[in-house]
């Protein structure tokens, strides 16, 4: 079976992000890639122990849980490597088109973010139709668009800011997160 490695982000400093806050989300993150790993690991065995259907259907209903929790931190910590730049190009272009301009766009991520509840603000793109959609996902796994590409992915889960900020100030660590995103990372996605 081949497993899945944490792997490595080359995080810059970020101002209104600490570097205890940046450390506790990035074990937590290490701790997403180690169950995916898991649950594989113990469906393998427990069918070969002749354990009740049920309880590997449990696991196979909870690895989504586990691998979207990896695979979205690795979206999220890769858009804060090198340091902040500046949209542009084809991604500036499609998201300044969809939502009136770039500002409108930043705004909008803001609107979703005010949903209630954790989760993720997930800017997609559907890639058989051509348009970009900003949803919330609920937990890690709950509420994707199928087949849609992940362009950018913020953590809104009280763990990603709560060393810095209280629950009240979730919108200033938005603007902190949206002040510093490489949206060239973004871009590239696109
Ligand atoms: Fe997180």
């Amino acid at each position: 079976m081949k497993l899945y490695e944490a792997k490595q982000f080359n995080l810059p400093t970020i101002e209104g992000l600490s570097e205890k806050q940046i450390e506790v989300h990035l074990k937590l993150y290490e701790g997403y890639v180690k169950h995916t790993n898991l649950i594989r690991e113990q469906i393998k065995e427990l069918k070969e122990k002749g354990a009740p259907q049920y309880v590997i259907d449990e696991l196979r209903r909870r690895y989504a849980f586990e691998f979207d929790g990896m695979r979205m931190h690795e979206y999220y910590f890769e858009q804060f490597e090198e340091g902040a730049k500046e949209a542009t190009g084809d991604f500036k272009d499609a998201v300044s088109e969809k939502y009136g301009s770039f500002e409108d766009f930043i705004s909008h991520i803001k609107e979703v973010a005010g949903s209630r509840g954790i989760g993720w603000i997930v800017v997609s793109h559907d890639d058989k139709e051509g348009q970009i959609h900003t949803t919330f996902a609920a937990d890690h796994e709950l509420g994707h668009l199928a087949g849609t590409k992940v362009l950018c992915a913020i953590d809104m889960w009280e763990h990603a800011f709560m060393v810095d900020y209280v629950p009240a100030e979730k919108g200033n660590y938005l603007e902190t997160v949206l002040q510093n995103i490489n949206w060239e990372v973004v871009g590239n996605r696109y």
